[in-house]
């Protein structure tokens, strides 16, 4: 990414809420909105029956939980702004009536908008290790559905490969008008990869909507890839045949590829990707490969040995 690393994100490691402690808050608040002390939580952060979304255990962090401060204040989002101070500014992005897009090689090409597609979903809570390109991670709590329910609800044709997002473009966002990038956004996945129980659409962080500075009201969470795959504001999917360019392969492709999957051993051509911060300390922890996901998504790729897998 043609961005200079700068080292805000280096607060000192006594800033950091354990999980141990962020759960006990999070308990109190789910005890406070059972007594109807805090406003109802929205659709994009629940089941379609109104109770909150049930927690997967089956993806174990393993890390404590980013603070939520940290999490919703130390954005990429272009967009808005290429500094990483953007969540102010994000907040004029309209997040409700939202519409998504279905298109390309589906049975009917037609809109949807988030609320219907939002009773046709079963949601849940995922806690997913995140892994920039430029060496920074955090650990969050994604409220959402499996993107695989998105495209089974699509219903793309079998000529299919590949799954394309494309996201938002509003007045509200200044970046829109710097010359240097293609907008809008584009990000894809290959069919199998939106298959994976891992890929996921949030709608929901920490329990509350997702905040626009994070990509509300939604986006896709692919935790074993850099997150730059995670496009956020999605407002269209579509289904082709051919691989797409995506938006950072356009900018620089030497170092921003289709796959883009973590590992340490692969630097990026600027710098190691050998560890990474944790957002909101100092501490610096090695990476994994596939950001640690590696039993659930080394599979897709064992037949791909000439791609470049890793950038
Ligand atoms: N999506 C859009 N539309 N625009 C962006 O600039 N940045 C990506 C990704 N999704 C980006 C985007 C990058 S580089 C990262 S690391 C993550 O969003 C950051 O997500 P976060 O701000 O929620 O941590």
């Amino acid at each position: 990414m043609p961005v200079i690393l700068r080292r805000g994100w280096e607060i000192p490691a006594s800033q950091v809420t354990p999980e141990a402690a962020v759960m006990r808050r999070r308990s109190v608040l789910a005890g406070a909105a059972a007594l109807g002390l805090l406003p109802a939580l929205g659709a994009r952060a629940q089941t379609a029956d109104g109770s909150p979304a049930k927690r997967n255990l089956a993806f174990d962090a393993g890390r404590a939980l980013t603070d939520e401060k940290d999490a919703t204040t130390y954005n990429n989002y272009y967009e808005f702004s290429e500094s990483k101070n953007l969540w102010r500014a994000a907040q004029a992005l309209p997040q409700s009536p939202w519409t998504l897009e279905i298109a390309g090689l589906v049975k009917q090409p037609r809109k949807i908008a988030l609320d219907d597609l939002f009773k046709q979903v079963e949601f849940e809570e995922r806690i997913y290790r995140h892994r920039c390109v430029e060496a920074w991670a955090m650990t969050v709590p994604w409220t959402g559905f499996t993107l695989h329910q998105l495209v089974r609800l699509a219903d793309p044709l079998g000529s299919a490969k590949f799954v394309v997002l494309e996201t938002a473009q509003d007045k509200t966002m200044p970046g829109l008008n710097a010359p240097f990038y293609p907008f809008p956004y584009i990000e894809a996945v290959t069919i199998e990869e939106a298959a994976n129980e891992l890929a996921f659409i949030s709608t929901g962080l920490y329990g509350k909507h997702l905040p626009p500075q994070n990509g509300g009201p939604i986006r896709l969470t692919l935790p074993w890839k850099y997150g730059f795959k995670s496009a956020k504001a999605l407002v269209k999917i579509s289904f082709t045949e051919k691989r797409p360019q995506t938006f950072w392969e356009q900018i620089q492709p030497s170092e921003y590829g289709f796959w883009a999957n973590v590992n340490p051993t692969v630097p990026h051509p600027r710098w190691s990707q050998a560890s990474e911060r944790l957002l909101g300390s100092d501490d610096r922890v090695a990476t994994q490969l596939f950001n640690g996901y590696a039993p659930f998504v080394a599979g897709l790729y064992t037949n791909l040995k000439t791609e470049k897998l890793y950038m």
